[in-house]
This record gives structure tokens, C-alpha cells and sequence, in this order.
């Protein structure tokens, strides 16, 4: 259930990078708000900025000027300490490229934020039990990432992102370098954990396929929000991505112009 409580707000964020003759303005004043429990898509062609804005939220880069709260509070104010819980335990962070550390297995790969961290083994191993039955890995737990598929290494690195049971999930591309049919069983995966676990998601992506399964997708363009298109309660997946693409074919004269 998406709740009213307001779980992160992004507040007229700008990244600049490089400077004088070189200088590139990758966000322009973004602002907008995640709902607990809202599983929210950010859509936008090559280079307008979307893994821009979900590193400055992550942390993994900072922002020129503007503002990130997690649950009303100012993440740039955080010290050292708050810093590394933070990003280890309130946000999990699922990249289009897997990130999955070659020389581990699948289940070490899952369970390394916990042992960075540090974590009840009990309640690790519950956990790992529960997120490998959901996302049906428990046959690949004890491979290496070289000898699993693309879908099935996107899985392990979800499982992952969801180990330390974070606040949010900001998932970047997940589908990106899957096929049709595991990008489908991945969405339809992480749509679960947001619907039953009320886990909240945060995901850009430029697949109608794949934002058809949020809640809401904000639009972006050179690094600014210009529109934004609401599930109805009543509106089917398949009548939502029919919507997104007629909105991507009135902004641009055909979608692949405009993502
Ligand atoms: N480290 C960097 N140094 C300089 N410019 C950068 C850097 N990272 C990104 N940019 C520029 O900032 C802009 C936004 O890039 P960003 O990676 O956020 O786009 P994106 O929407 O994620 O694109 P894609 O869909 O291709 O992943 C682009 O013009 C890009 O060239
Ligand atoms: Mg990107």
C-alpha cells in the first residue's frame, strides 16, 4: 500500500560536471517526492540524467546544489557514521549491469552487504532463505556469476539490493541487459516486493516495458521533470503501457526520437 508518508524528497537537485568550455549541465533543478511504499518510475532519453540523479541520492556522487531528505532528513548533513548506514542498510541499489563480484558465488555475492555491515547470522540466513525462494535461486546460490545467466545474475544482484531490508530500492536500468523474458519475470518480481512486502522502488529506466509495472513515472528530458503520468486504480499494466507509449509518441513524433 502506498502510504501518505513522504519517504524521500528530492529538492531542486542540480549536478554540474567538468567546468568553463567543458562544463555539462547533467540535472537542472529537479525536485520531487517518493510516497512509502510507491514504486516510482523516472523515464528520459540517453543522457538526460537519470543515473546522475539516482548516484546523487545513492551518494556514490554529489550534487552541485539541492537537497535529498530520507525520511525528512537532509542526507547531505549526515556524518560519517549515519553516512555508511545510509548507503548499507536504508538504500539498496540495483545497477543495470548486475555489479556481481566475479570471484564470489551467489549467495556470498547477496550476503556481502550484511558482512560489510554486520548482521544477526540467524536472521542473514532467514532472510537469504526467504529472498532466494522469492526470487527462485536457491540451484544457483553456490555458482559463480560466470556460470549463471543474465536473468539469473539480475536476480542474485535483487536479492542483494534487498538483503539489508532497505528503506528503498534504487534500481537503475535493471532490465537493461536482460531479454524480453527475463526483464519480464524480474518486473514481475520486484512488482511483487512492492505490492506484498510494501517494499518502495525507485526505478529509471527508458523500457515502457519495463516502468509499465510502476505506480507513477515522472518524465525527464535535458535534466528536467516536463511531465508525469499516474497507474489509475482501475487501469490494467497493458492500458498503462499503451498510455506511456502515446505520451513518448507525442513528445517526440515517434518514441524512439524522444527515449
Ligand atoms: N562523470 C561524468 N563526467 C562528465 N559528464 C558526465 C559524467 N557522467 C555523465 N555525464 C554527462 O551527463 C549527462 C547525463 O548523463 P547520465 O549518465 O546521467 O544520463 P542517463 O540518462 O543515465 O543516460 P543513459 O540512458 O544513456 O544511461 C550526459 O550528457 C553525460 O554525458
Ligand atoms: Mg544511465
Amino acid at each position: 500500500m502506498v502510504g501518505q508518508e513522504k519517504l524521500l524528497e528530492v529538492q531542486d537537485l542540480q549536478k554540474n560536471y567538468g567546468k568553463n568550455n567543458n562544463l555539462t549541465k547533467a540535472i537542472q533543478g529537479i525536485s520531487f517526492e517518493v510516497l512509502s511504499g510507491e514504486f516510482l518510475g523516472i523515464m528520459g532519453p540517453s543522457g538526460s540524467g537519470k543515473t546522475t540523479l539516482l548516484n546523487c541520492i545513492a551518494t556514490i556522487i554529489q550534487p552541485t546544489s539541492g537537497r535529498v531528505l530520507l525520511n525528512g532528513k537532509n542526507i547531505s548533513a549526515f556524518g560519517s557514521k549515519d553516512l555508511a548506514e545510509y548507503r548499507g542498510r536504508r538504500i539498496g541499489y540495483l545497477f543495470q549491469d548486475f555489479a556481481l563480484l566475479d570471484n564470489l558465488t551467489g549467495q556470498e555475492n547477496i550476503l556481502l552487504p550484511l558482512s560489510i555491515h554486520g548482521m544477526d547470522f540467524a536472521k542473514a540466513r532467514a532472510k537469504l532463505d526467504e529472498l532466494a525462494h522469492f526470487f527462485e535461486i536457491e540451484d544457483i546460490l553456490n555458482k559463480f556469476p560466470s556460470q549463471m545467466s543474465g536473468g539469473q545474475k539480475q536476480r542474485v544482484a535483487a536479492a542483494r539490493s534487498l538483503i539489508s531490508e532497505p528503506d528503498i530500492v534504487l534500481a537503475d536500468e535493471p532490465t537493461g541487459a536482460l531479454d524480453t523474458r527475463s526483464a519480464r519475470n524480474l518486473m514481475n518480481k520486484l512488482k511483487r516486493m512492492n505490492r506484498e512486502s510494501g517494499r518502495t522502488i525507485l526505478m529509471v529506466s527508458h523500457d515502457p516495458n519495463a516502468t509499465s509495472f510502476c505506480s507513477r513515472i515522472l518524465f525527464i528530458q535535458d535534466g528536467v521533470i516536463f511531465h508525469e503520468l499516474r497507474r489509475k486504480h482501475d487501469e490494467s499494466r497493458e492500458q498503462f503501457y499503451d498510455r506511456i507509449l502515446q505520451l513518448m509518441a507525442q513528445l517526440g513524433g515517434g518514441s524512439a526520437n524522444v527515449l
